[in-house]
């Protein structure tokens, strides 16, 4: 069995909040409660946006806080994120590709692929064909091994109307690949900073709550424009995952008034 922490989108930044939100005590919050309760996981992965908007060479503080992990945390590409300043401050798992932060985590009987979907310049993503020729090369060397896909922009509507506006172009593209390989059994995604759960041409997925806010539920309706996140408290996920099977718990680690303290 292999059990995973999943954590999402910490938006860390090395000074100020996010309308009042500091990052640094939720990312901090969210590592302490993985020590006290979860210390037996097997290693983290966070799906992406590991800085806020515009926020450029924060890595080295979110480094600070996750050297701190006693559990290997490792890190994902969002849309808010820097392809150079990750690399230099996160290691990545070996026989990551060079140009792109994507990589396998193998493990006796599963292996976890970790996609990087930023499209420069965009809040939408993109799997180009590079990074789709990897993937196609990966899953044709696993065979039967079950595979559990992880990537920050969901490859589908999710009937959020906000967020369905800047999830991965060409989806369809992308779920015409995995289609072909029997063996994808999940795919867990970040960027809208609330959970979900459904099935995409038979395959089952989840998306994760924030570790900084989180997003409102549809309705009442609301834009980006007007964007107020709602006062809900962080997670992340317990991920069991043994011969196939999946199991997923949503785990608040803190009070929603964490970070907000003067
Ligand atoms: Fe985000």
């Amino acid at each position: 069995m292999t059990k995973i922490i999943w954590m999402s989108d910490p938006h860390f930044q090395n000074k100020g909040t996010i309308d009042g939100l500091n990052p640094r005590l939720r990312i901090k919050a969210a590592i302490d409660h993985m020590h006290a309760q979860h210390a037996d996981a097997d290693f983290g992965i966070i799906s992406g946006d590991l800085v806020g908007d515009d926020i450029v060479g924060d890595y080295t503080g979110i480094a600070f806080h996750l050297a701190k992990s006693k559990i290997p945390m490792h890190p994902m590409m969002g849309n808010n994120d820097d392809r150079s300043g990750l690399r230099a401050h996160l290691a990545l798992p070996d026989q990551a590709m060079p140009d792109f932060v994507q990589y396998v985590i193998n493990t006796d009987d599963a292996a976890f692929i970790c996609l990087d979907t930023q499209k420069l310049g965009s809040h939408a993503g993109e799997l180009c064909s590079k990074r789709s020729d990897w993937l196609v090369q990966i899953l044709d060397a696993l065979r039967e091994k079950p595979a559990y896909i992880f990537m920050h922009h969901p490859p589908m509507t999710l009937n959020l109307p906000a967020q369905d506006e800047i999830m991965l172009e060409k989806a369809d593209q992308f779920l015409d690949l995995i289609s072909g390989y029997s063996n994808v059994k999940h795919l867990f995604m970040g960027h809208v900073h609330r959970p979900t759960c459904g099935t995409v041409r038979g395959i089952p997925f989840a998306t994760i709550g924030a570790i900084s806010f989180q997003a409102p539920a549809p309705r009442p309706e609301w834009h980006w424009d007007g964007f107020v996140p709602p006062a809900e408290a962080p997670h992340y996920g317990v991920l069991h995952i043994s011969n196939g099977d999946v199991t997923l718990q949503y785990t608040q680690f803190c009070n929603y008034e964490t970070g907000f303290e003067n």
